[in-house]
């Protein structure tokens, strides 16, 4: 079986430098934001080019807690694309904010700049993007609009570490962009992680402050925060990876640009542009007969996923919540969307053999 996803073989290549990295933690025993969060945030900042960076728990937490620091007055509306992962849309209802949707392209998948204007009102106050798969947003027309109407913009990056736009990277456009290192992401941990990246230093004691009980002193609390740091040890896997993110995310691309040559028309493939670099967190096809296509992939062998089978606004946790809103492009996605193998131990060959068997389905 060719696995969609193996985190085993996807970390071999590292396994050596982790535990080098594990046992100096636990010797050093200093395990909760000790000097690995403070090393790996000043390398991950050094990554993107940006001057800060707050690691945080997880890439839900670098969403929600971007969008608390900016305290937004309670009613305010942000926007959102109709088809992300749900922890875009949990971030905004966490912080008891209205969600407002917005249609993505169909052939990009993500936010559709030209419908986002329709979607502001006196309350909307910011905007979070997502670079869905690993490709950028169209970032021109999205800032164009955050100036024009004088929006916070939060760019969701949790796919996208490393991609860019016009040369300028994910997450660097916008106040604030929120990172995951969920396992599975092109800079995933062994566990979970997220991080916050931004240009404006205001907003840093409060970040420090938000992800640590809203303190930077301890036993003394200035605001109401959160326990949302960094796991130590994971900043320390983290700062291994870092190095080797760019390799990862070129290998990802060979194997992106074989299914790109190889794979016949029957497919509708991702686009490329070139303003563009793309890192194909996933590679996604679409197809009409999505599930059949799966099924039969399945029988030969090759493990897919589906990224997403259910769009937010047909969730049932929040699902009243839409009601009556239609969001036909996204659910369009939701039904036709399947993702390929395409993780940094895949080879070559195996992306030439399922390009050959999904070639011959009819
Ligand atoms: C687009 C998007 N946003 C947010 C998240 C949330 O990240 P995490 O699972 O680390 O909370 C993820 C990943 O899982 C994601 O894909």
């Amino acid at each position: 079986m060719i696995a969609y996803e193996d985190l085993k073989q996807l970390n071999a290549p590292f396994t050596a430098q982790f535990s080098t990295q594990f046992n100096k933690v636990i010797e050093k025993g200093h395990y909760i934001l000790g000097e690995e969060v403070a090393a790996f945030e000043k390398e991950f900042a050094a990554y993107n080019s940006i001057p800060y960076c707050v690691g945080v728990a997880n890439g839900l937490e670098a969403i929600t807690l971007s969008l608390k620091a900016l305290d937004l007055p309670a009613d305010s509306e942000v926007i959102v694309p109709a088809n992300t992962f749900i922890a875009t849309v949990l971030s905004v209802l966490h912080c008891n904010l209205k969600v407002v949707l917005v249609e993505p392209r169909i052939d990009t998948y993500t936010i559709d700049p030209s419908k986002i204007e329709a979607a502001i009102t006196p309350d909307t106050k910011a905007i979070i993007v997502v670079h869905l798969y690993g490709k950028c947003c169209d970032m021109d027309q999205i800032m164009s609009i955050k100036n024009k109407h004088n929006l916070y913009l939060i760019e969701d990056s949790a796919q996208a570490h490393g991609a860019t736009f016009k040369g300028k990277m994910a997450g660097t456009f916008g106040d604030f962009g929120a990172f995951s290192f969920y396992p599975t992401k092109n800079l995933g941990a062994l566990g979970d992680g997220g991080a916050i990246i931004f240009s404006d230093e205001a907003h840093q004691s409060k970040l420090l402050q938000l992800r640590n009980y809203g303190s930077d002193k301890k036993y003394y609390n200035e605001i109401i925060g959160y326990n949302c740091r960094l796991d130590e040890m994971q900043a320390a896997f983290l700062r291994v990876k870092l190095p080797y993110l760019n390799e990862i995310i070129a290998h990802k691309n060979k194997l992106a640009d074989i299914y790109l040559k190889s794979l016949n028309d029957n497919f509708v493939l991702p686009v490329k542009h070139a303003d563009y670099h793309d890192v194909y967190h996933i590679f996604n096809i679409r197809h009409p007969r999505r599930d059949e296509l799966k099924d039969y992939l399945e029988a030969h062998v090759i493990q897919t996923a589906i990224h997403y089978p259910v769009p937010p606004h047909k969730q049932n946790a929040m699902k009243h919540i839409f009601e009556g809103q239609n969001f036909p492009v996204s659910e369009e996605i939701h039904a036709t969307t399947l993702s390929l193998p395409c993780s940094y131990f895949h080879t070559t060959e195996d992306v030439e053999y399922i390009v050959d068997v999904m070639n011959k389905f009819n």
